[in-house]
């Protein structure tokens, strides 16, 4: 039984470092499996990162995309060692600026399509296998023109916890990753309305210390990983004030 790595989201930012990383350390796999819509980007990362690279084009908010993971999956009853959700995407503004496809779009890639990917990997996962979600600092508290994200969020972190707990005794172990902001493609689709407000700016991780943090977190089993001392500090400022307070003081300075 092959031994593999399925990785969502691997044409861009956090996902393509989590390919670049394992694909380099993960020496007992013998393929990693990538999932993205740019079938081009794919492939010129399997070219860059080699052999082991298989490319699975798929768009993750369309029935087929699924059909065709689960296929594959079928056909090759892989041993799944590593599973990444980092398929995701965002977009900025007030909830009745955004279009209507651009809200649900959220939901159906952050949430459904995460959900969906995790069940149909389960099967095929045993003891010692590892599930990395990317959720977000977003995740930590209720965000004005960034409702649906945030909430979408909210959904990877307590979905990701619970599921920890659940798979305990099958020694499956699922990490939530909650970044600040990083540095990748994600607001170039993010800002399509609104920018970002300038303090998160002043925050930007490198995808490389993200994903370092993360592996590092779930070879820990760790159930959160929190890359930095700044979205550290958020954390346990959402934990001890008021939201209603924290709220106000983010609309205040913007998105
Ligand atoms: N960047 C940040 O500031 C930040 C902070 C916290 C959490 N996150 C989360 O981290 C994860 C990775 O984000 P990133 O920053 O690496 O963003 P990114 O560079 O924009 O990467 C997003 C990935 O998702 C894929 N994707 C988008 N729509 C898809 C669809 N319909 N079907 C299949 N794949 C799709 C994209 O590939 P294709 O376009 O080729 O399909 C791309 O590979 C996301 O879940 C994001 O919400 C990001």
């Amino acid at each position: 039984m092959k031994k593999i790595a399925l990785i969502t989201g691997a044409s861009s930012g956090m996902g393509r470092e989590f390919t670049r990383v394992i694909a380099s350390k993960g020496k007992n796999l013998d393929e990693i499996w990538i999932v993205a819509r740019r079938g081009r980007r794919l492939e010129s990362i399997k070219e860059t990162f080699g052999s082991k690279i298989i490319p699975i084009e798929a768009d993750l908010t369309e029935n087929s995309g699924f059909d065709v993971i689960e296929e594959k999956l079928t056909q090759e009853q892989p041993d799944i060692r590593i599973l990444v959700n980092s398929a995701g995407m965002g977009v900025i503004g007030r909830f009745e600026e955004l279009s209507i496809a651009e809200n649900i779009n959220m939901v159906k890639l952050n949430d459904v399509a995460l959900t969906k990917i995790t069940y149909m990997a389960l099967p095929f996962m045993g003891r010692g296998a590892h599930i990395i979600n990317m959720a977000s600092g977003a995740a930590f508290l209720p965000q004005p023109k960034f409702a649906v994200y945030a909430a979408s969020k909210s959904y990877v972190l307590s979905f990701s916890r619970a599921l920890k707990e659940e798979l305990k005794n099958e020694g499956i172990c699922v990490t939530a990753v909650c970044p600040g902001p990083v540095k990748t493609e994600f607001f170039g689709i993010a800002e399509k309305h609104t920018h970002v407000a300038f303090y998160k700016k002043l925050v930007m991780a490198s995808p490389s210390k993200v994903v370092a943090r993360a592996l590092a977190d779930a070879s820990a089993s760790r159930e959160l990983s929190v890359y930095g001392i700044s979205m550290k500090l958020a954390r346990v400022i959402c934990k001890v004030l008021p939201h209603s307070l924290l709220i106000k003081l983010m609309n205040m300075f913007g998105k």
